[in-house]
């Protein structure tokens, strides 16, 4: 018993309740823990004389992450959801009311529970330490914060910040929860107990007083909901209810007793979590987290391999978009990099845009002046040849032409030590024909960043036919070590996403020269949740890159539908997207872009009849079925790999859990048929894959059909 708490008497009378969840990097509020942390408030409760409490952890970089989600199942019941969060509420109600001052003390990530365990405190303290972040991520998983989050918040730091912080989800290190008023001090992690200590010292005994906030008045904080509201509907397009619920409960907390905001949190809680969008957006974090645990295939003997020697010295080649990007990146994880490109001119262009990400990056308190001035320290730029003897990890990150990289590969081989790693940052060119000028291509992996690098957390591996077993383990843990999320992908025609993006896209152009406006297209997919219509994407990406790429999958991949030639044109005219100020929309001088109307004349008029149904169809099933396509041809080994690929890379509806879930939620049938009026009206590309064909004489699904109810969880059950 008591394995996940410690407890200890201070000789100063201070109790001080250590989290320490054994055999984890991170303490959660799983059912043990609850349990334990119960049995101290028994003592805590009956020791009358102790001078306060002090909260801790003994992890290095979580002070406690929330609250654990593994037993909550797409079969939980409204009941047993109800009776977890009663036992959360009443275990914090009572350290809220325990007769002396408690305060705690964050070093690490305190989330979503965590941060509402320290809310129940009297104070709070942290770390000024990187790692220290706090936030209620809650309403970015489709539900609430209900173990009295939702409730404390917006007494402790007033309606506006409170509104902020549940509705937003975002995660804030300590100088800005002090900003907020999420905490009352920021101390050197050093620091940390002692300044906890003496807080209890000073307090005497005392318990916090409550302050009110002038936003709280009632008149005020109607108007502060009403525009709350406003910009929530506006950010969410209505598909997701969980910050409104959130905005209803927290606004309600000022204006009913304790007990009923309480019992307000509980019932807004399970209606959201019973929602489809609630299981899909809790089905991502596990999917992120199936994402950092990712191991080698089973084909490949990893207990024969030595473990992946720890990156300390890079070599970027190529300091062009995306060169620049990760070099960035991989210098601020403490990786020394030498950036290596063709002159002073692209690499002076290259560090420039480094610095700037650097300082937008210190902007956002993401680093301190001085550690982004050592990361630019660690990067050397060359464009001369220079010995690279001690380099552990190559990537290039050339202009994608396959002979280029080709020789550039070959002389990697002859002048970096011979266990270095040598990977591509390809979009979408044979990983095994880069290789194959090589005497050993089995070195060769595909290390797949996306643009742009510092906000995508999505790499995906590319294993080549000859990437041996301890290259692609090393890449994998490289990956997992600067803090990206991997997924394995098998050599082929556009890896996985882009493979799946791109008929979409060649979808969205073809519309587009047959005559259908350019908002409509775009608003379809936003309406169904994507972050951007894909024409605009088009413009994001560069219509050149779309172009190249588009030609490369629509060679090797036979059934594809080919590029428009209206992509050319536009290319022709110098319309090259976002990045030449015009394509598709007209972004002006750096403006959010109106829509280009010259690119309008190069279509035809507008068909009479507009059916969006078949217009949203032929979008959306263009991309589903590539991506079952990429499970019948072993691009990737599960349905996860794909909706996980997709949604962590382009952003794709993730409420709707990623296309493969979406297709099972349409129903497999019912994709087949739309997929055949499609073949029959449109064009032959859009003939259903055999994969799915087979799955409806099979009356399959892409993931196991829903049983109904018999959750097992130990970890949320109710007591
Ligand atoms: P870019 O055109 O911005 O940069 C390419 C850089 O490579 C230029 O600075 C150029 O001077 C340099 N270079 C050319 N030959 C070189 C050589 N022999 N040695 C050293 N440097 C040389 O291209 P971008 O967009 O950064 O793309 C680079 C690679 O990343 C390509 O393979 C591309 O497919 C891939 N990629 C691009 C993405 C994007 O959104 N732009 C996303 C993911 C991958």
């Amino acid at each position: 018993m008591n394995q996940n708490i410690q407890r200890e008497i201070s000789d100063a009378g201070i109790a001080i309740l250590t989290f320490d969840r054994p055999g984890s990097t991170a303490n959660i509020f799983d059912s043990a823990t609850l349990d334990d942390l119960n049995e101290h408030l028994g003592f805590l409760e009956t020791e009358k004389s102790l001078k306060g409490l002090m909260i801790r952890s003994a992890k290095q970089k979580i002070f406690i992450a929330g609250a654990d989600l593994n037993g909550f199942t797409r079969e939980m019941s409204a009941e047993r959801i109800g009776a977890v969060i009663d036992r959360g509420q009443k275990t914090f109600e009572r350290i809220a009311r325990l007769p002396y001052p408690t305060v705690a003390a964050i070093h690490g990530a305190a989330l979503g529970g965590g941060l509402e365990i320290a809310l129940a405190c009297d104070y709070r303290i942290a770390s000024s330490d990187p790692t220290t972040k706090l936030g209620l991520p809650e309403t970015n998983l489709g539900i609430l914060p209900c173990w009295g989050g939702s409730t404390r918040l917006p007494r402790l730091i007033g309606l506006p910040s409170a509104l902020e912080v549940i509705m937003t989800g975002r995660q804030y290190p300590a100088a800005q929860a002090l900003a907020l008023g999420l905490i009352d001090a920021v101390v050197f992690p050093e620091k940390l107990l002692a300044a906890v200590a003496a807080k209890i010292q000073r307090s005497a005994g005392k318990k916090r007083t409550n302050t009110t906030h002038l936003s709280n008045q009632p008149l005020l904080s109607r108007f502060i909901k009403s525009r709350a509201e406003k910009k929530a509907l506006a950010r969410t397009r209505g598909h997701y209810p969980a910050p409104l619920k959130a905005l209803e409960v927290a606004c309600a907390s000022l204006d009913v007793p304790h007990e009923q905001s309480l019992a307000n949190e509980k019932a807004g809680f399970i209606e959201l979590a019973l929602s489809e969008t609630a299981q899909n957006l809790i089905g991502v974090f596990f999917l992120q987290e199936r994402s950092k645990k990712l191991k080698l295939p089973d084909d490949l003997d990893a207990a024969a391999l030595p473990p992946a020697k720890s990156v300390t010295n890079g070599l970027v080649i190529g300091a062009g978009l995306m060169g620049a990007g990760i070099a960035q990146w991989l210098s601020g994880r403490g990786i020394n990099i030498v950036l290596k490109d063709v002159g002073p001119g692209p690499l002076g262009k290259g560090m420039q845009s480094i610095a700037r990400l650097y300082s937008d990056a210190v902007k956002r308190q993401l680093f301190s002046e001085t550690e982004a001035r050592s990361a630019m320290d660690r990067i050397l730029p060359i464009y001369e040849e220079i010995p690279l003897r001690r380099i552990d990890l190559a990537i290039e990150a050339v202009v994608e032409q396959l002979a280029l990289k080709q020789q550039i590969f070959a002389g990697l081989e002859s002048t970096v030590p011979a266990d270095t790693v040598l990977a591509s940052n390809t979009s979408s060119l044979s990983l095994d024909e880069i290789g194959a000028p090589l005497h050993h291509p089995e070195r060769v992996v595909g290390i797949h960043f996306f643009n742009p690098v510092h906000r995508m957390q999505l790499v995906e591996i590319v294993r080549g036919s000859k990437t041996n077993a301890a290259t692609l383990n090393a890449a994998i843990q490289f990956v997992k070590r600067i803090g990206k999320m991997p997924v394995l992908v098998n050599d082929s025609p556009g890896f996985l996403v882009n493979r799946i993006l791109l008929p979409y896209i060649g979808e969205a152009i073809r519309l587009f020269a047959y005559g259908y406006r350019l908002e409509t297209i775009d608003r379809l997919m936003l309406d169904f949740g994507m972050p951007m219509g894909p024409l605009r994407l088009t413009d994001e990406i560069g219509l050149e890159l779309v172009e190249q790429v588009g030609n490369d999958l629509t060679n090797r991949i036979r059934h594809l539908g080919p590029l428009d030639g209206t992509l050319g044109k536009m290319i022709a005219k110098g319309w090259l997207g976002r990045k030449s100020g015009k394509g598709f929309y007209d972004y002006g001088a750096g403006g959010e872009g109106k829509v280009h109307a010259p690119a309008g004349d190069l279509q035809p008029p507008e068909p009479e009849t507009v059916d969006e149904d078949e217009l949203r169809n032929r979008l959306l099933l263009s991309m589903v079925n590539e991506a079952a396509r990429t499970i019948e041809e072993n691009v990737v080994r599960a349905p996860e790999d794909v909706d996980f690929g997709m949604i962590m890379g382009t952003g794709w509806a993730p409420f709707r859990g990623g296309p493969l879930r979406y297709a099972d939620h349409v129903g497999i049938a019912t994709v087949v048929s739309r997929l055949n009026s499609l073949r029959e009206h449109v064009g032959q590309y859009f003939e259903p894959c055999g994969l799915l064909t087979g799955m409806v004489n099979a009356g399959a699904t892409f993931y196991p059909k829903r049983d109904t109810d018999s959750s097992s969880s130990d970890v949320l059950s109710p007591k």
